[in-house]
């Protein structure tokens, strides 16, 4: 077995361990990361008196391990769907009870703040269409373990797929939009992973990668990024997230500050995340 096989494996060895427990410990700090990330690259379209967000399939979760990053998207379908909270003109941060409302609130409330949204306009329809996902991942107990909870995935899950995502089982130029959430620092060849997804990806793909700060430099992985992937027109880099990280926090409604404080403060400060993105300007924004 090769020094980079047996990386992987260990990688393998140890997110199968504790996949059961992975949800509980992580969900909140992914949604925050989740959160940061759609707002930098949903693409927004305006149809008639409806606003669309979407992501364009076929999309790919590189890592995507217990399927958090599906069931957050397909909960801000529902939230959008039920919610009225959204229809009003000031937004009622405050009448958030839980993790993923408060951050949901706060995505469309940033997308408002853009100039998105037409204040003007009392009433509008926000509609988030749930892409057709593709999710790879080196741990088949982690995937075993997102495929148990999602009951009716409404067909969006179009695979799930264990492989080391250094070798990947795609013909080339098939995703759209590629994510991944602090997956990538754990390759033992980052070049080689980049390689393949830039190799799967189509012309102008929609990107957006969250990396764990302490495995690589900020700066050396856009370097390797853009040395590897052939087909970007444009990244941005964000490696200030704990400090935007507070003035997100700080604009939450009170419980949620509360819970960030008792739960997560510590374990985010340890893994902090660094964002990279595609600005596609191939891509249209409508308003
Ligand atoms: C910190 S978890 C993040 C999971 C998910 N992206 C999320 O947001 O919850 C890192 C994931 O990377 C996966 N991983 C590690 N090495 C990998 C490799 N070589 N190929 C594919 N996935 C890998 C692990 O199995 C694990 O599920």
């Amino acid at each position: 077995m090769s020094k980079n096989q047996e990386k992987a494996e260990k990688m393998r060895e140890s997110y199968d361990k504790t996949a059961a427990v992975y949800d509980s410990r992580y969900s909140l700090i992914q949604y925050i990361k989740y959160t940061i990330l759609l707002e930098k690259i949903i693409q927004i379209k305006k149809r008639k008196d409806t606003i669309m967000l979407k992501l364009p399939s076929l999309l790919l979760d590189y890592g995507g391990g217990s399927l958090l990053f599906i069931d957050f998207l397909t909960a801000f379908n529902e939230f959008l769907l039920h919610s009225e909270l959204i229809k009003e003109k000031d937004l009622a941060l405050s009448e958030c009870n839980n993790d993923q409302m408060a951050l949901f609130s706060y995505l469309i409330s940033c997308l408002r703040e853009d100039h998105l949204f037409n204040k003007r306009i009392d009433k509008i329809n926000v509609e988030f269409v749930i892409p057709q996902t593709v999710i790879i991942d080196i741990s088949y107990k982690m995937l075993k373990v997102g495929l148990e909870k999602i009951e009716n995935n409404q067909g969006k899950i179009y695979g799930c797929i264990a492989c080391d995502g250094q070798h990947l089982p795609f013909r080339k130029k098939i995703f759209k939009s590629i994510v991944s959430f602090t997956a990538i620092q754990n390759l033992s060849d980052i070049k080689r992973g980049i390689r393949e997804i830039s190799r799967i990806a189509t012309k102008n793909p929609l990107v957006g990668l969250s990396i764990l700060k302490k495995k690589i430099d900020p700066s050396d992985f856009k370097e390797i990024f853009i040395s590897e992937f052939q087909n970007i027109e444009d990244l941005v880099i964000d490696d200030k997230y704990i400090f935007n990280l507070n003035n997100f926090i700080e604009s939450l409604n009170p419980e949620f500050k509360m819970i960030y404080n008792s739960r997560i403060r510590t374990l985010i400060e340890k893994n902090e995340d660094f964002f990279i993105w595609s600005i596609n300007k191939n891509i249209n924004i409508y308003l």
